[in-house]
């Protein structure tokens, strides 16, 4: 179903036949809205998120490609994000998908503008679906399309900013041990100990040869996320906790204790395609009561 948004922005409604639902900008590619079958919201999006190019909107799902950080030339977490995608009409088979009957297929390629700074060709297809459970599934397949045999490399992050009732009840399971970059402390390198992770303070860390499935336990909602990912090797951990969320203008205050970004991502060892190459990047995430999983 494609209908406006705020400020008369394209989106689409996906719906499944349990009651599911999601909703998607074309601005960015965007999903803004995951709801389980008893319409609660499942994403973090801020009262304050701003939906007007080229702001990139605050909350959901931003898509960061060409580039994860704020390195070079390119924009803070590339381009991908603030450019108008456009629906795919011939999208090439993705046979993982074919269950469910609730997706929109996007498309981003190439243009003149961003050449000047990324100059490379490139489609990006990003198939957004809704599983018969209520699963939200993100696909991304982007291709050097380059005829004159350019390689190129890119970093890439699913943004994801879950939403929690109370960020100090929170636990995030599957990143224990691991070695992560810290971004607040000059991208060093670290290695987590013990237990699962809690959250006292501002976090900004990217964890490195992370599992493919990492668990995000909201114990007051009595609710367990888990993330399932292909093909995207590290994933950051963020919250901006007080001091952070004041000096964004986007930003509620106090929002930052209702949200945790959890976000798989390829950032460590850039992806580099050679022309005619695809590179394929998925992302799985359920929305579990947390009674259902064992031991936790
Ligand atoms: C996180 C980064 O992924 O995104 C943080 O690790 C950054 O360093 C945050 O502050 C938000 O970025 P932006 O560009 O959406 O404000």
């Amino acid at each position: 179903e494609f209908c406006k948004g705020v400020n008369g922005l394209d989106k689409v409604i996906l719906r499944e036949s349990r009651g599911s639902s999601a909703e998607v900008y074309l601005y960015g590619a965007h999903v803004t809205s995951w709801k389980n079958d008893h319409g609660e919201e499942l994403l973090f999006l801020s009262s304050k998120a701003v939906f007007k190019p080229p702001k990139a909107i605050r909350g959901g799902i931003p898509i960061c490609f060409p580039q994860f950080g704020g390195l070079g030339t390119l924009d803070q977490h590339g381009f991908a994000r603030n450019r108008l995608w456009s629906v795919d009409d011939d999208p090439p088979p993705f046979p993982t998908n074919t269950l469910s009957k609730a997706f929109v297929d996007l498309i981003l390629k190439t243009s003149e503008e961003d050449s000047k700074n990324w100059p490379h060709s490139f489609e990006y297809r990003l198939r957004i679906a809704l599983g018969p459970g209520g699963d939200l599934m993100l696909t991304s397949r982007i291709r050097n399309t380059n005829s004159e045999g350019k390689p190129f490399s890119f970093t890439f992050a699913y943004h994801t900013y879950f939403s929690v009732s109370d960020i100090s009840e929170v636990r995030v399971e599957g990143l224990e041990t691991l070695d992560y970059l810290d971004n607040l402390q000059n991208k060093e390198r670290f290695t987590e100990q013990g237990d699962a992770l809690t959250f006292e303070s501002e976090v900004d860390k990217i964890y490195l040869s992370t599992p493919t499935k990492i668990a995000i336990i909201d114990h007051e909602k009595k609710r367990t996320f888990v993330v399932r990912k292909d093909g995207l090797p590290d994933a950051v951990v963020w919250n901006p906790w007080d001091k952070k969320a004041k000096a964004m203008s986007d930003f509620g205050d106090d929002e930052y204790k209702h949200m945790l970004c959890v976000e798989a991502a390829a950032i460590e060892k850039p992806i580099t395609l050679k022309p005619g190459e695809e590179w394929k990047g998925r992302l799985e995430l359920s929305a579990v009561p947390s009674s259902y999983c064992s031991g936790q």
